[in-house]
């Protein structure tokens, strides 16, 4: 963050410096006091809290006994600059969003331990645009540039929360240099520096001793947003109803695409994810044909051809910051080929047998054990793998075709709360309330001399997104067919005659 976008100095001061390369270079006195007056006040009363906000509340208060007499700065993040005045698109840090429900920029939330035990809490805001210094027009973020923002008693009753100026916050954190303070780093460079400052580390040791303050926290957090609450769990629905919607679009856009590229493909899911939420939740993946063998195909500028495979990997994020995570391979033509089935079949039988290992009290790692084992078997059983299957798992042979994982945790963040624990993650057990994608696959790279020919530059993954419940799972992506004869009756019902 740069002093462009908060001056530290007194809060009557532009949030924002002027705006850079404009062609009126000065405002007269006339001008600008006018421009002071006629406004109407705009204020919002009698506004009711948000939804989210019991929820934000109790997180906050889970988060506060977790860590008794330490402060905990929770920034938001900022805008990152593309070029000059133009910035990439924003989203707010995903701890800041759990736990205020707030999805704006430049803020932070800051707990402040009180001396009889539990924090005060304070979200710190940029304030409306002052008028009378003109900010509000000719600032760089002025309000007549970006919008409107709630004021800061809106912003209180809307979140439930004490709110104060941003621009005090630097000013508020040095009034202590004493009380242990923790932050989520790396998302607001000035706040990390002020954290910095009254650290005052010296030496290696100190330094360490610090960033594990932080990380601590970040690990506490991730715990924490492991097992989702019912509302978290209804806008992951909400995330996955659109995703399957856009799907839908992709499907009838086919002939389009065709007559295009991949990119049609990305910009038709956009156009789903844009209208009914806030964004893609990460970069969508339209791969065709032999693109499709690679994972993180994101560059989506090949061709869509008849008789080729799509593999689209994608998810609409919710105006809240909750994300789907669907794949499906799909004929373009609207039926696979006998060998595209084989390996689409093959995939699928290791997705269901991923999906009927999702139980409370299993481990995490079971779906992606029972995945492997399928798949393993398969390519056994095709003389691509020497058996016997038990030697191909123990020393990971079968990853030259499946490559990946098969699931992570689904939340916020696409790979939710990839910095949590290991014995609450990775080695621990699945719990009612977890959600988590099952996404088998297999690729044959266009250049595997190891596979028959016909067999190679074909790429194919399904995945679905799975809410952990009390006696066992559901299926949040059951919208969407999965067999391959389900997937072509879909297709069927809206690739144009
Ligand atoms: N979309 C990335 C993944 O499936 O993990
Ligand atoms: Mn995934
Ligand atoms: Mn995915």
């Amino acid at each position: 963050m740069s002093e462009q976008q908060r001056p530290q100095a007194e809060t009557d001061a532009p949030v924002f410096s002027p705006r850079k390369n404009g062609q009126a270079q000065s405002v007269s006195d006339e001008l600008a006091g006018w421009m002071r007056t006629g406004w109407a006040d705009t204020e919002m009363r009698d506004l009711e809290p948000i939804e989210q906000a019991e929820h934000t509340a109790r997180r906050r208060a889970t988060i506060s006994a977790a860590f008794p007499g330490d402060r905990l700065v929770i920034p938001s993040g900022q805008y990152l600059t593309r070029s000059n005045d133009t910035e990439y698109p924003f989203r707010a840090a995903t701890n800041y969003a759990y736990l205020t429900g707030d999805t704006t920029d430049g803020n932070c939330l800051v707990l402040t331990p009180k001396a009889d035990g539990g924090h005060d809490v304070v979200l710190y805001l940029k304030p409306r645009s002052n008028r009378d210094n003109g900010e509000f027009w000719l600032g760089g973020y002025g309000e007549l540039w970006t919008g409107r923002r709630n004021s800061l008693e809106e912003a209180a009753a809307l979140l439930g929360v004490a709110t104060a100026d941003v621009r005090t916050l630097p000013a508020a954190l040095r009034a202590d240099t004493t009380v242990t303070t923790r932050v989520v780093r790396g998302h607001d460079a000035e706040i990390d520096a002020v954290v910095d400052e009254l650290r005052a580390d010296t030496d290696e040791e100190s330094r360490a001793k610090s960033a594990k303050l932080d990380e601590d926290l970040g690990v506490a957090l991730a715990d924490h947003r492991l097992v989702k609450d019912e509302w978290e769990i209804a806008q992951l629905q909400l995330a996955v109803d659109a995703t399957t919607r856009g799907f839908g679009d992709v499907a009838k856009a086919l002939p389009q695409a065709k007559d295009t590229s991949e990119r049609y493909v990305e910009g038709t899911f956009f156009l789903r994810a844009r209208v009914e939420g806030n964004d893609v939740g990460y970069g969508t993946i339209a791969a065709s044909g032999a693109n499709a063998t690679t994972l993180h195909w994101t560059r989506n500028d090949g061709p869509v051809r008849e008789g080729d495979l799509l593999l689209l990997d994608a998810g609409v994020e919710t105006t809240t910051l909750y994300t789907a995570d669907v794949t499906r391979t799909m004929p373009v033509s609207g039926t696979f080929t006998d060998l595209q089935r084989k390996v689409y079949d093959l995939v699928y039988a290791a997705q269901e047998a991923g999906i009927a290992a999702v139980a409370p009290g299993k481990p995490f790692t079971d779906f992606h054990h029972a995945s492997q084992r399928v798949l393993a078997e398969g390519l056994v059983e095709w003389g691509l793998l020497e058996g016997p299957v038990e030697r191909v798992l123990e020393l990971g042979l079968q990853r030259r075709y499946t490559l990946h994982g098969t699931g992570h945790m689904l939340g916020l963040d696409v790979h939710d709360c990839a910095v949590s624990r290991q014995e609450t993650h990775l080695y621990g057990d699945l719990k009612p309330g977890m959600v988590l994608t099952v996404e088998p696959g297999l690729y044959f790279q266009p250049d595997d001399l190891t596979v028959p020919e016909e067999l190679r530059g074909i790429g194919v993954r399904i995945e679905d997104d799975i809410l952990v419940t009390e006696d066992g799972r559901t299926v949040m992506s059951a919208g969407l067919p999965r067999s391959s004869a389900d997937v072509e009756a879909w297709l069927a019902e809206r690739l144009p005659r």
